[in-house]
């Protein structure tokens, strides 16, 4: 008897810098099992590591801007060959651009698959300022936590590892934010029509609190997974 395997989960969240993408990635991954795939963490490892793609994209993601398409699609490629990807995964800041959407259609078209769902979170320009700038993260787990509206449960000391040390990215300040905004605006928000024209669309107010937009998550993903 033949058996069809389920195809892995491929799913995006779309939205401007401090939309919460990553909270919510993290989240997805914690209640559906899937892997979180941050094309902006694998950037700034590159960066931190100084590879040869690291050195060149330091200073336009300093400048709050995109990253070539080249240099993207080469980390990305890479990190969805890794055998846990098989599992399925969450695109955290990927795709960015028309480019990048097409290339993502081929390398999934050319295994069978193709976007199981595109997840618009949607959001005020003028809240994200607020959001990314008071945003810091576990050194040691990368868990995110932000001044006023997400504190370790004890003041220092990360909920998820115990780590007591804690960073800041150089692209959080509010000059650099307002670049990043305007790159979205131009370059991916125009994706949300591209991924409703292919009929994997759907879209969360982000504005609301982190519990609630998890939920409205969690019944769109149980839906489009079942
Ligand atoms: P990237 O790392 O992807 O950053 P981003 O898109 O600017 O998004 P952020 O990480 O700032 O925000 P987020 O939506 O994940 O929000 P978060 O959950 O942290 O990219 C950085 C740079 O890398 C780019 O500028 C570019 O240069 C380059 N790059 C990356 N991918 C690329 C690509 N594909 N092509 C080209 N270049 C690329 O939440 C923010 C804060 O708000 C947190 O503190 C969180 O606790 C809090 N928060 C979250 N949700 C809520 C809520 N509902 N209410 C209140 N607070 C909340």
């Amino acid at each position: 008897m033949s058996e069809v395997l389920a195809k892995p989960a491929v799913l995006i969240l779309l939205g401007p810098p401090g939309a919460g993408k990553g909270t919510q990635a993290r989240m997805l991954e914690e209640d559906f099992g899937l892997v979180q795939l941050s094309t902006g963490d694998l950037l700034r490892a590159a960066v931190a590591t100084a590879t040869e793609a690291g050195k060149q994209a330091k200073a336009v993601m300093e400048a709050g801007q995109l990253v070539s398409d080249s240099i993207v699609l080469a980390i990305l490629k890479d990190r969805m060959a890794a055998p846990d990807v098989a599992k399925g995964v969450i695109l955290d800041g990927f795709p960015r651009t028309d480019g990048q959407a097409a290339a993502l259609d081929a390398l999934l078209g050319a295994a069978g698959q193709s976007v199981t769902a595109a997840i618009s979170l949607q959001v005020d320009d003028e809240a994200m300022i607020g959001r990314v700038s008071g945003r810091y993260t576990c050194a040691g787990c990368g868990e995110g936590y932000h001044d006023e509206f997400k504190q370790p449960a004890q003041a220092g000391v990360c909920n998820k590892c115990g780590g007591t040390a804690m960073k800041r990215r150089a692209d959080d300040n509010a000059e650099t934010v307002r670049e990043r905004l305007k790159a979205y605006h131009a370059q991916t928000a125009p994706l949300i029509a591209y991924y409703e024209g292919k009929g994997v669309l759907h879209r969360i107010d982000a504005m609301k609190q982190i519990a609630q937009i998890r939920s409205a998550l969690g019944v769109i993903v149980s839906r489009v997974l079942a």
